[in-house]
């Protein structure tokens, strides 16, 4: 089989010192995988100006996948990076889904002190191009005491239902078989219309999944107080941009959260990252912890049908969380999956 091309953007901060590790693993896995790296983040944006140029863009669609580090720098305004590059990557390529496992590995120590370790097992789905994202909206009289600032929420039928039916096929697929709506129907009225319906429309396609609904707010409680509630959860953008780091958090903290901005039908390519950020007050120290990616690597192989390759991944980090103990630099992590997964 031909060689699975990958499109390699380590990013800001720790991005670029996790990627390498992420990309360790993946060699070691024993893929026919080639890897392209692409220079794009703050560096680039202080040397030349450029986010994305178009040209990266049409260049990274021929790509099977992309692997991101992080993007963020403190030395360039808020929202520049953010939404020129990462949220660009994400809308141009059409990940409406944003794929979060929230899953508590044995050994790991989570806030929740007492919970069982299989209570906390979900799998956020959050959509990922449409919602409070989209941009919409506009500002009046900036700048004066009259200021008036709007920031709406896009929600369209057809970018609600796609990730709706993903999510109940995911539920479809899991022991449990229960797929969560959370929103905020009680204030959100009209998107929160759309998004009930939807759910209850496709729910009749799927007999064999429970549904439920929570409100964003009692399912930041829940998360913390009966984790064991969720099994899929399906979400807009922003509620579940908010969730997963929340979800994070119970699970053993940021560094070990990987996520997956998929493209289901394989139009253009998915991008797997960690959920954590660029943490510049760390970056450069081997501070950081690489498992976030590694996992997401899983992720990506599963994506690509390597389903065992993904799986062996994910046990060999399920090994070394097991068996933690004092500290090791970023490197020395990767290193010890990386023996695992050769091993
Ligand atoms: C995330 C991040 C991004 C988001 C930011 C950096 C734009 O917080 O991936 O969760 O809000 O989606
Ligand atoms: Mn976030």
């Amino acid at each position: 089989s031909r060689n699975i091309r990958l499109a390699v953007i380590p990013g800001d901060g720790i991005g670029t010192e996790v990627v390498a590790e992420g990309l360790k693993v993946l060699e070691a896995v024993g893929t026919k995988i080639e890897p392209t790296h692409y220079d794009l983040g703050a560096a680039r944006y202080h040397r030349t100006g450029e986010t994305l140029p178009d040209s990266v863009l049409d260049e990274l669609r021929g790509y099977d996948a992309i692997l991101l580090g992080a993007i963020g720098d403190p030395s360039v305004p808020p929202g520049i990076l953010e939404r020129d590059l990462l949220l660009r990557l994400r809308f141009a390529f059409d990940h409406y889904v944003n794929l979060r496992p929230v899953k508590l590995f044995p050994g790991v120590a989570t806030p929740l002190a007492g919970t069982p370790t299989e209570n906390i097992d979900m799998i956020v789905v959050r959509e990922g191009t449409e919602g409070l994202y989209a941009g919409t909206g506009g500002v009046m009289r900036r700048g004066t005491p009259h200021e008036i600032a709007t920031q709406e929420s896009l929600n369209t039928a057809h970018g609600v239902e796609r990730v709706v039916r993903y999510a109940f096929e995911k539920a479809k697929s899991r022991p449990r078989r229960k797929l969560t709506l959370v929103h905020k129907t009680n204030v959100l009225t009209f998107a929160g219309d759309l998004w009930q319906r939807t759910v209850n429309r496709v729910a009749e396609e799927y007999p064999e999944v429970g549904t439920d609904y929570c409100h964003i707010d009692a399912a930041s409680m829940f998360f913390v107080t009966q984790p064991e509630r969720f099994d899929v959860v399906v979400t807009d953008n922003l509620f579940g941009d908010i969730i997963t780091d929340l979800g994070a958090a119970i699970a053993g903290g940021i560094g070990l959260a990987a996520s997956g901005n998929i493209n289901p039908e394989g139009a253009a390519p998915s991008m797997f990252e960690p959920v954590h950020g660029s943490a510049p007050d760390i970056a450069g120290q081997g501070k950081a912890d690489p498992t976030a990616t590694i996992l997401s690597v899983s992720m990506l192989l599963d994506h690509l049908g390597l389903h065992d390759e993904a799986a062996r991944v994910e046990r060999a980090v399920a090994d070394d969380i097991a068996e933690r103990g004092g500290s090791r630099s970023t490197s020395e992590i990767g290193d010890d999956i990386t023996a695992r997964v050769s091993g």
